[in-house]
């Protein structure tokens, strides 16, 4: 049977505007790399070589990261998906453009602390046809639920207004046996109120066509990347496992876990947990606090930061000023003189303080 890793990215990121105007939620790095790297190295360590990426908005920037694959090890075909029709629909294009065999869906937008390993070895071990993976979350109105009784799923609600009781939060990711079996029920199914054909439509099928259909919680942190705060957080978690070492020059002083990649130059003074991207510079009378990620090619004077990521080329200067909880978007310009700020800006602006 083939095996397909099918990987869905052909969302707008509308909450992570202006960021994601440029840069598609999959594509924002966190220490180096990219979402969708890291989920394309999950299902490879998994042994899914096979993978297709479903691409819509700035699909294009998708194709000149990754290509065919090659260079990560996989190979990688496209689908298209013109309008967001929702997730099952997603998959829906991938099939019809080969995607067959047992298909592990990956949202471009999910992380799992655990990896996947454990997952994909239960639903194989557990013969099901379909698998999901399930969490606890403080917000249930915001996710897929699944409503458990004696051990099973026996009920899937999309976003409902209220949390129903015994139930647990979807993540994004879905595991099928059969691609035959996804689109018997994809041919069953309607949009939604919201336009979309859900994927909790879609696994109900299987639940009311008496399927075998499992499901395991994930015993370990799990990360959705719907605004600026989601991908602080989850940046806060991957550095709270980060290895230190150091590649690029430290002139000034270095404490805790940090990593500094090659070519990058620290003058001031960094306090891990943090990551220094390459040939990134910090300033002689700049602190870094905390918890942040500075990637590749950024120049940053005076100030301190924490809690904050800065991607590529970006240009700080800081004065006296404190800049907290933000993001900054690549080749932005940002010039302060004093007071605690926190900035959520895209790519290429400029913010001055008077
Ligand atoms: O993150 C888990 C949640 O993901 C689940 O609990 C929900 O059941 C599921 O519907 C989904 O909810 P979201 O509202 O968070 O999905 P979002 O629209 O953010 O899309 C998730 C990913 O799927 C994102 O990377 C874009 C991609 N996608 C989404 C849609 C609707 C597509 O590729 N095509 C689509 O048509």
């Amino acid at each position: 049977m083939n095996i397909n890793g099918i990987i869905l990215v052909a969302g707008e990121g509308t909450r992570l505007r202006p960021l994601t105007y440029t840069l598609p939620k999959p594509l924002i790095p966190i220490m180096g790399n990219p979402l969708v790297t890291r989920i394309i190295e999950g299902l490879m360590s998994n042994g899914i070589n096979n993978i297709y990426v479903v691409v819509g908005h700035l699909g294009f920037l998708f194709r000149q990261l990754l290509g065919d694959g090659s260079s990560l090890g996989v190979s990688i075909r496209y689908s298209e998906q013109r309008e967001r029709l929702g997730i099952a629909h997603a998959i829906h294009r991938a099939i019809e453009d080969g995607a067959d065999g047992e298909l592990i869906v990956h949202l471009g937008d999910n992380y799992f602390g655990e990896g996947l390993g454990r997952f994909i070895r239960e639903f194989r071990e557990g013969d099901y046809d379909v698998y999901v993976v399930l969490t606890r979350h403080k917000d249930p109105t915001r996710f897929g639920n699944a409503i458990i009784q004696d051990g099973r799923i026996v009920k899937l609600i999309e976003k409902p207004r209220e949390p129903p009781p015994n139930s647990l939060v979807m993540t994004g990711i879905y595991m099928f046996r059969d691609s035959k079996d996804v689109e018997r029920a994809f041919s069953t199914i309607k949009p939604s109120a919201r336009g979309e054909y859900e994927i909790t439509d879609l696994i109900q099928w299987f639940i009311d066509n008496g399927k075998k259909v499992g499901y395991s919680v994930t015993n370990s942190w799990w990360k959705d990347m719907g605004t600026p705060q989601d991908i602080l957080d989850l940046l806060y978690l991957m550095l709270d496992e980060v290895k230190p070492r150091i590649e690029g020059e430290v002139r000034g002083e270095v404490n805790g876990r940090v990593v500094i990649e090659r070519g990058a130059v620290v003058e001031g003074r960094v306090h891990g947990p943090a990551y220094i991207g390459r040939g990134s510079v910090i300033g002689k009378d700049t602190v870094i606090e905390h918890y942040v990620d500075i990637e590749s090619g950024v120049v940053i004077n005076g100030g301190s930061l924490s809690r904050s990521l800065v991607l590529s080329e970006a240009s700080l200067d800081l004065g006296r000023a404190r800049l907290v909880d933000s993001i900054i978007g690549p080749k932005s310009v940002v010039k302060l003189s004093s007071g605690v700020v926190r900035l959520v800006i895209g790519e290429g602006n400029t913010i001055e303080s008077a």
